[in-house]
């Protein structure tokens, strides 16, 4: 037993890790359903990225024109270039409006309609009846959507008497013979370990933006729950699939919504052309994500980007109404301001196709229980454990996430969650004590890195790993760049093991915090391009040069990846669920696709 530390135990029913959005709202549905749940978060809860989510939620509400969440379905697979999990779709998209609606009760500041109703925009690749017309289906609080949701989620919490460990940094998943049983767990301001001893632990630690150069993730968007689970033996699911958001703020990343495209600006290159009405004659500027970031990547290549360097392409929205700025989009009005020197009522924003979310993540079924491939081939549940959020790869998003389905997925399976646990734990159950040797590995595995002195600054590594995954996993690929990709990151994967730590303290040591985040990241940048290597076709945000086509005879697939202690991948798939068990979904014409 490592002396050096003294424990802190704590028991609870659930442990939520994180408090974003998916987060918050599993915490709210716990405690609302009575049970004893602890919340342990790195950052203060509203500080969490989903503070940064501008455009909105999606619910077919119907509150600008006809809707229908079986419409909303039929775009989300077709979306995910079918590689959602088709009955996981259809239960996020039915739930939609009741979970948006219970948000509004809750609290949310929605902007409004003239005759009262929730406000709900154009985003890209939402339809109505199925490919026919644009839909107005993202419901929005100007453009800072999720900024009222985490304070709105935050407050119901507090109100419901959840526990918070803020400022608190998740170390290492507690792992009883396959089963999950709890988390070790550093308090960053007083350097205390926490053990938590939990019959549930929710991941819901978010995406790893910062696995790259430039993404529009905050810097603490580290996938530490991911990272978590690759060193429980578990793998991560679809990693290949990165989503480049089309309008990143030029050279600085910060992201200006699609709400922006949705109220009616558009693209232009060095022409002056609207080039997306070549690339997607019916959509145009509000084509899926995909199409719009290659697209730009396309003109770029062909030297039609703008500036000096033609790097980039301008956002136009100089001609919109001034109201439409100012109840809509103030907060991009401002980033524009801020980051790009640029008044978006004069002149265009530079912007360019910057990583932004992540559809892959920890494998669950639809009742949010973390999932892996047995010995036998089989996948089965995870005891103990589940998941939640962008952290999650449900799979609702498959290789190609909607705008504004996040929020929903964050809603929806974070209140699904919470519903799961409600029917399956027993209240104020005292389990067995925890196994003392996986908390002794966890504080080693804590004192291997805090005394880690080796001779290359974690800065450093990080460096190099962001600028790899920039130049080779980015959104053209081929098999060269990728293997030559996954060679330079082996190498500086396996540099961590020469990283330095100057700051050899507890309290406060971002030294130390910021070398495990670093772990965290490279176990998911491994997988991510070894994935992007094995998967030879072109499916969503995974654009292969060399496999230009979708192939679903042989790839239609979910990827898993995982990472051993000697750093070497291990790459299998698992079946796509193209059934939804439901006769409601009868009429989407989703069987007509040809396969
Ligand atoms: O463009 C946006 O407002 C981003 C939304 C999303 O990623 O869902």
């Amino acid at each position: 037993m490592n002396s050096q530390y003294e424990l802190i135990e704590h028991q609870h029913d659930v442990v939520v890790i994180g408090a974003g959005g998916s987060g918050l709202r599993a915490t709210l549905g716990l405690v609302e359903a009575g049970l004893d749940t602890a919340c342990i978060t790195k950052v203060f809860p509203t500080r969490s990225h989903t503070v940064a989510a501008q455009g909105g939620i999606s619910a077919a509400l119907g509150n600008m024109g006809d809707d229908d969440w079986r419409w909303h379905m039929y775009d989300t697979v077709k979306g995910s270039d079918w590689l959602g999990d088709q009955d996981a779709i259809a239960y996020m998209c039915k739930e939609a409006a009741p979970a948006v609606l219970e948000l509004e009760r809750y609290g949310i500041p929605f902007s409004r309609t003239s005759d009262g109703k929730i406000y709900q925009r154009a985003f890209g690749g939402m339809t109505t009846h199925f490919g026919e017309g644009i839909a107005q289906r993202t419901c929005a609080a100007a453009d800072r959507t999720g900024h009222a949701m985490l304070h709105t989620l935050y407050q119901q919490s507090i109100k419901n008497k959840a526990e918070f460990f803020i400022e608190f940094f998740a170390l290492e998943l507690i792992m009883d013979q396959g089963r999950c049983r709890g988390v070790i767990a550093l308090e960053m301001a007083t350097g205390h370990i926490h053990v938590f001893k939990a019959q549930k632990v929710i991941l819901a630690t978010g995406g790893h933006g910062r696995a790259y150069f430039s993404c529009t993730a905050a810097h603490t968007c580290t996938g530490d729950g991911s990272g978590m689970a690759l060193r429980a033996g578990l793998p991560l699911q679809d990693m290949e699939f990165v989503q480049f958001h089309p309008t990143g703020i030029y050279g600085v990343g910060c992201l200006i919504t699609e709400g922006v495209r949705g109220e009616g600006g558009f693209l232009t290159n060095s022409d002056g052309d609207r080039f997306m009405e070549r690339y997607a004659p019916n959509a145009k500027d509000l084509a899926s994500r995909d199409v719009v970031s290659r697209s730009m990547t396309m003109e770029i290549l062909e030297g039609r980007g703008i500036g000096d360097k033609k790097d980039h392409i301008n956002l136009n929205l100089q001609h919109l109404r001034s109201e439409v700025i100012e109840e809509r989009l103030p907060g991009i009005a401002e980033s524009a301001r801020i980051f790009a020197d640029v008044d978006v009522t004069k002149d265009p924003i530079p912007v360019i196709p910057t990583v932004h979310y992540n559809m892959g993540g920890v494998p669950t079924n639809i009742h949010t229980e973390v999932i892996t491939k047995n010995a036998a081939g089989q996948m089965e549940i995870v005891d103990g454990l589940m998941a939640v959020g962008e952290a999650a790869s449900v799979s609702v998003h498959g290789a190609n996430r909607l705008g504004s389905n996040s929020l929903l997925d964050l809603v929806v399976f974070g209140r699904k969650a919470a519903q799961q646990c409600a029917e399956t734990i027993v209240k104020g159950k005292n389990t067995e004590p925890l196994p003392q040797e996986q908390i002794d590995m966890a504080l080693a595995k804590l004192d291997s890195i805090r005394y880690a002195s080796g001779s290359i600054p974690t800065a450093e590594i990080r460096n190099e790993m962001q600028q790899i995954m920039q130049q080779h996993a980015s959104v053209f690929r081929t098999e060269g760049l990728l293997k030559e990709g996954v060679e330079k990151l082996s190498t500086c994967l396996n540099s961590f093991g020469d990283v330095s730590v100057t700051d050899r303290g507890l309290v406060w040591n971002t030294d130390l915090i910021e070398t495990l985040e670093l772990e965290n990241l490279l176990g998911q940048a491994i997988i991510t391009m070894n994935c992007g290597l094995v998967r030879q076709e072109s499916r969503g945000a995974h654009a292969r040069d060399d496999y230009p086509d979708r192939d679903d005879e042989n790839w239609l697939v979910h990827s898993l990846g995982w990472l051993d202690s000697n750093n070497k991948t291990r790459v299998d798939s698992s079946p796509v669920h193209l059934d939804t068990n439901s006769d409601e979904v009868e009429s989407i014409p989703l069987k007509t696709r040809v396969y």
